[in-house]
């Protein structure tokens, strides 16, 4: 049970205040009766709560997809780029949702967006061995070398060896390769630093899966959609 000012504040009906006077004038109606006392407790999940005649969806946590376009950095807030919470709707702004992991300004594609600490926790812990799926433009050809080094264990700038990775080439030639690389962990700048190890460049970088998710190709850049229930399942199975 909770205070229906609290619930109605939380998605963003406003202030208590403001939320108090909506119930003061009737417009709050919970299981088909005005509630005109806005500290009144009632149960969001199993009641049905009218505001101005419209039904609200209730809920503790949203869990967003992100087609995360170019030039956006993956954070909350910055103090000089724009971010991609600032690209959600204030109805999920209130939320307070947080990016599951970070993409680079300049990494486009697949970026998960939750309020949901527990799952964000999981599926960024490198021991639970979640498959993250990059397409990249190299600037070079990628040989068969590479693919071997990135099985064993690519070692960065800072001396750090990274898990086995599956680099799987499309395209390549003098101008250059287009691969997929599966990796498990989210150093920072990690996929155009394993490839900087191999003597090469990422000139593209957009991720196409998380985990058990691949991209909705119907989403723009700079566009997001809720989760599906099923697919917030399969990320808790994960
Ligand atoms: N690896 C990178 O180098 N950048 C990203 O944004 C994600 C993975």
């Amino acid at each position: 049970m909770e205070r229906l000012d609290k619930i109605l504040a939380n998605l963003g009906y406003g202030s208590r205040k403001e939320v108090k006077a909506l119930c003061r004038k009737g417009e709050v109606v919970v299981d088909g009766t005005p509630v005109k006392d806005s500290a009144e407790k009632v149960d969001p999940v199993n009641s049905t709560i009218e505001v101005k005649g419209e039904k609200i969806n209730y809920r503790k946590f949203i869990y967003l997809m992100m087609n995360k376009p170019d030039g956006v950095v993956s954070a909350t807030f910055d103090n000089y780029d724009e971010t991609v919470i600032d690209l959600l709707d204030p109805e999920y702004q209130v939320f307070e949702p947080f990016p599951i992991g970070r993409l680079d300004k300049d990494t486009v594609g697949l970026l998960l967006i939750t309020n949901d600490g527990e799952l964000n926790h999981k599926l960024i812990a490198p021991k639970n061995h979640v498959d993250k799926v990059y397409y990249a433009e190299i600037n070079k050809p990628v040989e068969e070398s590479d693919i071997e080094k990135f099985k064993k264990g690519i070692t960065l700038d800072d001396g750090y060896l990274c898990m086995p990775a599956k680099l799987e080439v499309i395209n390549s030639d003098e101008n250059g390769s287009s691969v997929h690389v599966t990796i498990q962990e989210g150093k920072f700048h990690q996929v155009k630093r394993m490839f900087e190890a191999v003597d090469k460049s990422v000139v593209y970088l957009r991720r196409i899966s998380f985990g058990p998710l691949k991209l909705d190709e119907t989403i723009e850049e700079g566009n997001f959609r809720e989760l599906t229930e099923e697919e917030i399942e399969l990320l808790k199975n994960v």
